[in-house]
């Protein structure tokens, strides 16, 4: 190394090392919070100082009820907390959003349709922002920080634009929004991302890129419909909030979204189709996937000593096995029975027994996914195929059977079905017959794993791990105190100006101007012409 590098490397760390980042994660979801820790803690890491709104803190000040399944799952990465990541607790969000689910009978357990979500779409918005706000912890730190200055924001991307009322507060700092799912609208919109109905699916659909007439007709109408309820319901709503909490702002809540540096999503093409993005979205890939954790002893035996495979069926964090209905209960465990050789551990959220469980089965309420999915023996995943299930899936080779409920499970099954990755099963036709059908030809077929270990290879073939990746860009916006120079100019442009509606207006007008032109020069000079010529003619017959 010569003294030049030594001295870039010095200014280097210098530049970046100390960085005050502030983290907003507002959805009480551990699907959602995953990723996102997962960067917050490598930026940590890294030596920058973070604080982070989020609904899973590692040292979380709040008691989570003890069969409550996402509290659970946090202490899978229940890390040693680290003194420059400091939590401002929000998780008794998952309590509230229960409670409220509970009320209003508002059930994720059943199979919901791509209008339903996009049109109730703004109730979980706004109840979500309510809780960031409702939070003591929130309204403390709001006091705390108000006139500090932030060297960053990351922020979820989901349309909670009101928190951005944040950058108003602590020196206007650039924003660098944070998405777990695969992009849609809501975080299309604001990047100036193209939203092409003819050929890029809205990921609640169950469409592929390649769409029949009347599937791009409902691709149009979803897209037209979402753009309504973000603009008559999503940006109001938000806009009252930024104005309550963080009262009389230089911005709307609507140029606070619009004016991110850049959006990371935590996906890749492997678990999606191509299509254009402006550069200032990159995608980095699944930054959840860790290297996993030795599973605990006694399930590593029984999984060690299955002669012939294990399947894994877990229907995800919102779908408990409990509610699954009796009868559909019935067709798995009379199909898991015709493989007695086959060894399933099954997710089953409930203190009763499952009744005539077969001697193969085995049931926990919660396991360690990425652990159980990266065991060599593991050959099905039978899941809701939320996109972590997915990604993780994926990241492992391990082909699926989906059986998707709602948002954009249905559009992940699809690619699944599409890649030959795997199988979908619709809630409504679990039988025996079905499910017996499915799981002997996933488990009969090579060509479904294959599929899947094609994928996979995709997935992990990068030149830096996503959540490295994912660092080098939050480092690229600190060194650039922003990325204005990534701003597509489209985000300026008025809807009649995008759409070339006064230049074609112009050309229309003047092409008319000319046909009219040459139609008073036909008539008035050749047409009298010939006439004249023509009557002249006929009278002297
Ligand atoms: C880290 O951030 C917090 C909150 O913004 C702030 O109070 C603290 O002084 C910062 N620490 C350093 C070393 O900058
Ligand atoms: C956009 O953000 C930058 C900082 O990243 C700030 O300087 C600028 O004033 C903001 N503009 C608007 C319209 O919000
Ligand atoms: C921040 O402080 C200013 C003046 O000290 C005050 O007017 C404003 O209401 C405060 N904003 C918030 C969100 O607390």
């Amino acid at each position: 190394m010569n003294s030049l590098t030594i001295i870039g490397v010095l200014l280097y760390i210098k530049c970046c090392s100390a960085a005050n980042i502030l983290g907003i994660f507002p959805t009480p979801s551990y699907s959602h919070q995953k990723p996102m820790l997962a960067l917050s803690h490598a930026l940590a890491k890294k030596g920058h100082n973070l604080t982070v709104i989020t609904a899973n803190p590692s040292q979380g000040q709040s008691q989570l009820t003890e069969n409550f399944n996402q509290n659970k799952l946090k202490l899978q990465i229940k890390e040693e907390p680290m003194k420059n990541h400091r939590d401002i607790d929000i998780s008794y969000g998952y309590k509230e959003w229960q409670r409220v689910q509970a009320m209003n009978h508002i059930s994720l357990q059943v199979r919901i349709s791509p209008s339903k979500i996009i049109g109730d779409m703004y109730h979980y918005t706004d109840f979500f922002t309510s809780l960031v706000f409702g939070s003591p912890n929130v309204q403390e730190l709001m006091r705390e920080l108000n006139g500090t200055k932030i060297d960053l924001i990351l922020y979820e991307s989901l349309y909670y634009s009101s928190l951005l009322g944040f950058k108003e507060i602590t020196g206007d700092p650039p924003v660098v929004g944070l998405l777990s799912l695969h992009p849609f609208m809501l975080s299309d919109l604001p990047q100036g991302n193209p939203m092409f109905p003819s050929y890029v699916p809205f990921s609640f659909l169950p469409s592929s890129d390649k769409m029949t007439f009347w599937e791009r007709l409902f691709n149009l109408y979803l897209t037209i419909y979402s753009h309504y309820i973000t603009e008559y319901y999503l940006k109001p709503i938000q806009e009252n909030y930024l104005r309550k909490y963080f009262g009389n702002v230089k911005y709307t809540a609507e140029a606070l979204e619009y004016n991110k540096s850049l959006l990371i999503i935590s996906a890749d093409f492997a678990t999606s189709y191509p299509r254009p993005m402006q550069p200032n979205t990159v995608y980095v890939g699944p930054m959840h996937i860790i290297k996993p954790k030795p599973l605990p002893v006694n399930l590593q035996k029984w999984m060690d000593e299955a002669e012939d495979g294990i399947i894994y069926f877990s229907l995800g964090s919102n779908m408990k096995g409990t509610s699954v209905p009796e009868e559909k209960r019935a067709a798995f465990i009379e199909a898991f029975k015709k493989f007695p050789k086959t060894r399933v551990l099954w997710k089953w959220e409930a203190d009763i027994e499952l009744p005539g469980k077969p001697e193969n089965v085995l049931l926990r309420k919660w396991f360690p996914q990425q652990s159980i999915l990266a065991h060599p023996k593991l050959r099905l995943f039978i899941s809701q195929v939320g996109v972590q299930s997915f990604e993780e899936a994926t990241f492992y080779g391990i082909p699926v059977l989906a059986i998707p409920m709602f948002a954009d499970q249905d559009f992940h099954a699809r690619k699944i079905v599409e890649s030959g990755a795997g199988l979908k099963l619709e809630f409504d036709d679990i039988t025996f017959e079905n499910v017996y059908d499915r799981l002997k030809a996933l488990l009969t077929n090579p060509n479904y794993k294959e599929n899947m270990m094609r994928l996979s290879s995709i997935t992990k073939d990068k030149p830096m791990s996503p959540v490295d990746t994912a660092v080098w860009w939050v480092e690229y916006v600190l060194r650039h105190k922003g990325a204005s120079h990534l701003r597509p100019a489209v985000l300026d442009l008025p809807w009649y100006q995008y759409f070339m509606i006064d230049i074609f207006i112009f050309i229309l007008t003047i092409l008319f101007v000319i046909i009219y032109l040459l139609n008073f020069i036909y008539t008035k000079t050749i047409k009298t012409n010939i006439n004249s010529k023509y009557y002249k003619h006929k009278k002297d017959e």
